[in-house]
């Protein structure tokens, strides 16, 4: 009796070793609660000591969004929509949330890492804000309208004549979805959010050899940072082709 279920466990230990490598519960996929499912080379950012996906893909929860945050700003965006297989994700204005006003402060400039980049599907918006002389007949943004005061936004290389820097507070230019700009209000268009790219051509030449075995890109957190890759039965120091001439340090996630 005590024997017999040994036996299936056995089963079910090798089979889970075995099973669909993203699946690997070393690189273990995560939602926020909104439905978005978190995969390599997305990593959570509690997973501080030893993660596995890429340097600066750390994500964070914030009321069931997954948040990113880009390298050089302060601000978390929380992200929309992930397409594993174009490598592609949105990312939302995060001060925007119920259709407000839009109120960014500062330009959003997409090539701080060479990991995630721009997208050919975003284009350029430019804000400027507070006004206090502007051309009468032009629409602006109603919702910002402060005494006399008016904000205007335009998508960049389309930007009526006038002496903006001039009679404006301040100016930013940020990232919009192209198609989402099409539909005239450009305003509703920022709602959608901007997108990026990531790369894993970008990632480094080991990262690159152990993906194309079929492994998953790995680091410790010390300094230096100390890289692993995650085959599906343990992992190694280079790529999984290795298998067998590792330092027997396998299974260790069983
Ligand atoms: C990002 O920050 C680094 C360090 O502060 C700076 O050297 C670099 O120019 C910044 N890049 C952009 C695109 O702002
Ligand atoms: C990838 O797919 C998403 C939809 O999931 C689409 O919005 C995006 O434009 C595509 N990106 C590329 C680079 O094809
Ligand atoms: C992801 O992108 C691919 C290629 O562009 C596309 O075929 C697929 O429909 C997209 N998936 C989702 C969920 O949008
Ligand atoms: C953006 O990346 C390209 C290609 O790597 C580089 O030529 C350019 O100088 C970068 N721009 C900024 C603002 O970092
Ligand atoms: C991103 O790519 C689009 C389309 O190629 C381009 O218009 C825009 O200037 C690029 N840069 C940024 C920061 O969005
Ligand atoms: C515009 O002016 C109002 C009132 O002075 C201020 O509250 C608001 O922060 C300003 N907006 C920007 C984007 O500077």
């Amino acid at each position: 009796m005590g024997y017999s279920l040994l036996i299936p466990l056995g089963f079910l230990l090798f089979s889970s070793i075995n099973g669909d490598s993203i699946q690997d519960p070393a690189c273990p996929s995560f939602d926020c609660g909104n439905g978005i499912t978190i995969d390599y080379p997305f990593w959570h950012q509690n997973q501080q000591i030893e993660h596995c996906g890429y340097p600066g893909f750390d994500l964070s929860c914030a009321d069931q969004n997954p948040m990113l945050h880009l390298s050089n700003y302060t601000d978390l965006y929380p992200i929309k929509h992930i397409n594993y297989s174009n490598k592609s994700l949105i990312l939302a204005y995060s001060g925007l949330k119920s259709a407000t006003c839009p109120t960014i402060t500062h330009d959003i400039t997409l090539n701080t890492s060479s990991l995630l980049f721009n997208s050919s599907g975003n284009k350029l918006v430019r804000f400027f804000y507070n006004c206090s002389l502007y051309p009468p007949s032009l629409p602006h943004i109603q919702c910002l309208q402060y005494g006399a005061k008016r904000s205007y936004v335009f998508k960049e290389g389309a930007i009526p004549e006038f002496d903006w820097n001039r009679y404006c507070a301040s100016t930013v230019v940020v990232p919009v979805i192209e198609e989402a700009m099409d539909h005239g209000d450009l305003v509703q268009g920022f709602d959608q959010g901007f997108k990026l790219t990531w790369n894993q051509a970008a990632a480094d030449g080991v990262c690159q050899s152990c993906e194309a075995s079929g492994g998953f890109c790995s680091y410790s957190n010390g300094l230096p940072s100390t890289f692993f890759c995650i085959c599906s039965y343990g992992r190694e120091s280079i790529n999984c082709h290795n298998h067998g001439n590792s330092s027997g340090v396998q299974c260790i996630f069983f």
